[in-house]
């Protein structure tokens, strides 16, 4: 089925997330680009879907590697009714909807890594970037960016990327059909959004915990290259992660890349 608009919203009428569908064959970014119509009033569900990206962006100011014909980008629009403080909440909410429909694809191999990367045998198949706008401490709207690896082949990733990368493709050594995957991402979606919305935070945190292989591990954390370690205690109620560190200190971490010490 091609990768098209029609197809999709075809496919996706009378969801909630997915209810209004902007597509693209090029984009610079589909986060800049819901950003530019959340400014504007569009209702919350909307989703921004590119063939390809222009600008792709990714965490800590990285690009996110986005060529035509193989992979997901896709933004998502919300208007939660929380404080900024605990936005971080909604890219865990977002993790575990596409690591359990991931989890379809490849049973038993996909995990969690903190604050956004979703991996399949521990290489990273998946990217999250969540980005807000508020006014006077109120969110006017947030924008999930999901960058997902489908039909990409291992030598086709960027050099510095290719080893600790993956694909659909390359896990299931089958063509995986791009419609069927983001209407199903979106079904997943809702429904975590859905349980976040009436059950709160704990049961997103306590899923979520049971796709990361972090609890109770000794980790590093390199946030631009302040390095700090420690034992991962949990979630906290903000979705920042709870480090027990060297000094006995018990903190909350925001952001960086986290490697389980001792793991090679
Ligand atoms: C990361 O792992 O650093 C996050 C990557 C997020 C990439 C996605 S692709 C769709 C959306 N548009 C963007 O420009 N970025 C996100």
């Amino acid at each position: 089925m091609d990768f098209n608009e029609h197809n999709l919203a075809d496919r996706l009428s009378g969801e909630f997330i997915g209810n209004t569908v902007h597509f693209f064959k090029e984009l610079d970014s589909t986060n800049i680009y819901a950003s530019r119509i959340a400014r504007n009033g569009t209702p919350e569900g909307t989703v921004v879907i590119a063939d390809c990206q222009t600008r792709g962006k990714g965490r800590l100011n990285r690009v996110w590697q986005s060529p035509s014909r193989k992979n997901i980008y896709t933004s998502i629009i919300l208007k939660p009714s929380i404080k900024p403080s605990v936005a971080p909440q909604l890219t865990l909410t977002a993790g575990v909807a596409a690591a359990e429909f991931l989890s379809r694809y490849c049973p038993g191999a996909v995990t969690l890594k903190w604050p956004n990367d979703i991996q399949v045998r521990k290489n990273k198949i998946c990217g999250i970037l969540t980005e807000m706008r508020t006014t006077g401490g109120t969110i006017d709207f947030v924008v999930i960016g999901i960058g997902i690896n489908i039909n990409m082949r291992k030598e086709e990733f960027d050099e510095e990327f290719r080893e600790a990368s993956t694909s659909l493709r390359e896990e299931t050594g089958r063509d995986i059909s791009r419609v069927d995957f983001v209407v199903g991402l979106y079904q997943s979606f809702e429904k975590w959004y859905e349980i976040y919305k009436s059950e709160g935070f704990a049961s997103i945190k306590d899923r979520w915990l049971e796709y990361s292989e972090i609890l109770d591990k000794k980790i590093q954390i390199n946030h631009r290259g302040n390095i700090q370690k420690g034992k991962v205690l949990g979630i906290d109620e903000c979705g920042a992660l709870l480090l027990f560190d060297e000094e006995g200190k018990t903190k909350p971490v925001l952001a960086g890349d986290v490697s389980l010490i001792g793991d090679k």
